[in-house]
């Protein structure tokens, strides 16, 4: 009983920050994003009667110990929901660096679920797949369906769920990704949405979100660039500035961050298409279109302090591959 899935990550326009409940992983505000493309996990999953424990390799070398506890967890969930009794040994790969603010644990538990499901002969909804994909790390849902995707913070399991709200090729955003480290964050996103509540700020972050969301959809629908970056950038300090003002307080900002989003508006008053997010970690994601993503990468490597660029189209959703 075998299977192989492959998921993209994903870059939120609008930032999942903090949990409404903990335990079902319901977040505290919708978000919004965008699938990358060529930016995935491809992960195996062997249901097996002849093990006893659940297993976990990852880019082909045993997995530590937290890691294999939080892919047993979530195997256990999908145990639950398929009535099933076996161990698993799951091998995964990512093709790019992990715990530096690219989303591994987005597109992990969203092939991770897939591979699961598949591997175990079910086949379940894409809606199922999402809420599932939800308990292992709140953005793998968004992982799940294709292109732009929304994630609603529904009351319940079954209501927290992710869909398309426009195909890969409604808008050729790019995402260029200024990496500045490579190195595993301290505190993960895990950590930090228990800690959100503690922020002054993220009442009134967590209030405002529907109306950026709206925003967002509204930029996005209309490819209404300038309407875009506004929402996009608004959000993302934010959720930093959360982030900051908890207790104990997350900076990810690096003086290289700093500087490349400082350049980023520069870029943008000269009249280039782009604006900067950065999730839980110093690399800063670099919006543009297509039209201008040549430039945009070029200046980005040029500049002091990143030491790769990763370049991502609008991808498709998370699917078995064998
Ligand atoms: O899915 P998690 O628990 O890794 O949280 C993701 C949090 C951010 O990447 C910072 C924002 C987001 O919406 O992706």
């Amino acid at each position: 009983m075998q299977a192989t899935a492959q998921a993209h990550s994903n870059i939120a326009f609008i930032k999942y920050w903090g949990n409404a409940d903990d335990a079902l992983r319901l977040p505290a505000n919708p978000s919004i994003s965008m699938n990358l493309a060529g930016v995935t996990t491809t992960t195996t999953v062997v249901w097996d009667s002849a093990l006893q424990t659940d297993s976990l390799s990852i880019n082909d070398a045993p997995a530590d110990e937290k890691a294999t506890q939080r892919v047993a967890q979530h195997l256990e969930a999908i145990r639950k929901r398929l009535k099933l009794d076996l161990k698993a040994a799951v091998t995964s790969g990512n093709n790019f660096p992990m715990g530096a603010g690219i989303a591994s644990s987005a597109s992990s538990f969203a092939a991770l679920t897939v591979a699961a499901v598949a591997a175990a002969g079910a086949t379940l909804t894409e809606r199922e797949l999402s809420s599932i994909a939800r308990l292992g790390s709140g953005s793998a849902s968004r992982s799940i369906p294709a292109g732009y995707v929304e994630w609603c913070t529904g009351m319940s399991h079954d209501e927290s769920v992710a869909y398309t709200i426009a195909p890969a090729d409604h808008w050729s955003l790019v995402d260029v990704i200024g990496v500045i480290s490579t190195g595993h964050k301290e505190v993960g996103s895990r950590e930090g949405h228990g800690t959100a509540i503690t922020s002054d700020f993220q009442a009134a972050r967590v209030a405002s979100a529907p109306a950026r969301l709206a925003q967002c959809k509204e930029a996005l629908f209309g490819k209404d660039f300038a309407k875009f970056a506004a929402v996009v950038e608004h959000d993302s300090n934010l959720m930093h500035a959360v982030m900051m003002t908890s207790r104990p307080p997350l900076f990810y900002w690096q003086p290289a961050s700093l500087l490349l989003m400082e350049q980023v508006r520069r870029w943008r008053a000269e009249g280039l298409n782009v604006c900067y997010t950065l999730d839980a970690g110093p690399n800063v994601h670099c919006l543009t279109t297509a039209e201008h993503a040549d430039e945009i990468e070029a200046r980005v490597r040029a500049l002091e302090g990143v030491q790769s660029v990763i370049r991502a189209a609008v991808g498709g959703g998370a699917a078995v591959v064998g």
